[in-house]
């Protein structure tokens, strides 16, 4: 029987899509100098879509304080998921990241370690797991803890790739799981849930009123997670943060003080 699990979600709520990015930036800025810190290295896994653009934009932005805070030389840079298309299409995740920061900023080649959507989706899969294995040096049935992932979220109530209904929602083994979702680019390669779960911080970002109902299922309605995939991602820490604008948080309790909020969910 599955023991209920309590997650306090902190939610924070912004103006909007400027006063996001640079709260995101800031939180990825924080994250990467404490890892850093702690252990010589910081390994974050970043979503694609539009959301997170702005966010990419300004922790490039030499006029921002967030390029000089990070030692890009220490970063190691992971995907959630990834389309199966060319690095150089405009729907690849990967070149979205490229042209937004990967071009603008110091980070070594030897430390980008994208899915390669150009491959057949399984093979690229497979890959993509055994590059996570070899960076975490990982044994037998080890996860990789990434210290941060960020994640997007689709009014469908799809995160990373883990559509409605799709075989990757049961995968629990594999770290990295080919897929094919009902969406443009319908190929998809995705982290697995337990390997975002096991990450030592989590946040997504969710912009726009297109979002607002979907956020409210996912936190305050029934748990249905085959039908709200968002719903699985119930961190091993037991803390998630939401990031949103005034529009995707219209159907939350208003938060308390300062834009912030905080819900149990039990799960
Ligand atoms: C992708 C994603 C996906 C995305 C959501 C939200 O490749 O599409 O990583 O999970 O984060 O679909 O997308 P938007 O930010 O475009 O709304």
């Amino acid at each position: 029987m599955r023991m209920p699990k309590t997650i306090q979600v902190r939610y924070r709520v912004e103006e909007n899509g400027e006063a996001m990015g640079l709260t995101a930036a800031d939180w990825i800025a924080s994250t990467v100098e404490s890892a850093i810190r702690a252990r010589g290295t910081a390994r974050i896994a970043i979503s694609g879509g539009n959301t997170p653009r702005r966010t990419f934009e300004l922790l490039a932005d030499p006029a921002q304080p967030f390029r000089n805070r990070i030692d890009w030389s220490r970063l190691i840079l992971f995907w959630v998921d990834e389309r199966c298309v060319s690095p150089d299409s405009p729907d690849s995740n990967y070149h979205l990241t490229r042209e937004t920061l990967l071009s603008k900023v110091p980070l070594p080649d030897a430390n980008i370690v994208r899915i390669e959507g150009e491959l057949d989706p399984e093979e690229a899969a497979a890959r993509y797991e055994s590059a996570m294995r070899n960076r975490f040096r990982l044994e037998g049935a080890e996860l990789p803890r990434f210290d941060l992932i960020v994640l997007g979220l689709g009014d469908n109530g799809h995160t990373a790739s883990l559509f409605p209904h799709s075989s990757a929602l049961d995968e629990m083994m594999r770290l990295a799981v080919a897929t094919e979702v009902e969406a443009k680019n319908p190929w998809r390669v995705t982290l697995t849930s337990p390997v975002i779960n096991h990450a030592g911080k989590i946040f997504f970002l969710i912009q726009d009123t297109s979002k607002a109902e979907v956020v409210r299922e996912i936190l305050l309605g029934p748990y249905q997670p085959e039908t709200l995939p968002a719903q699985l991602i119930q961190p091993e820490s037991g803390e998630l943060d939401l990031l949103l604008d005034r529009a995707a948080a219209a159907k939350l309790p208003p938060p308390a003080v300062n834009g912030m909020g905080l819900l149990e969910v039990s799960r």
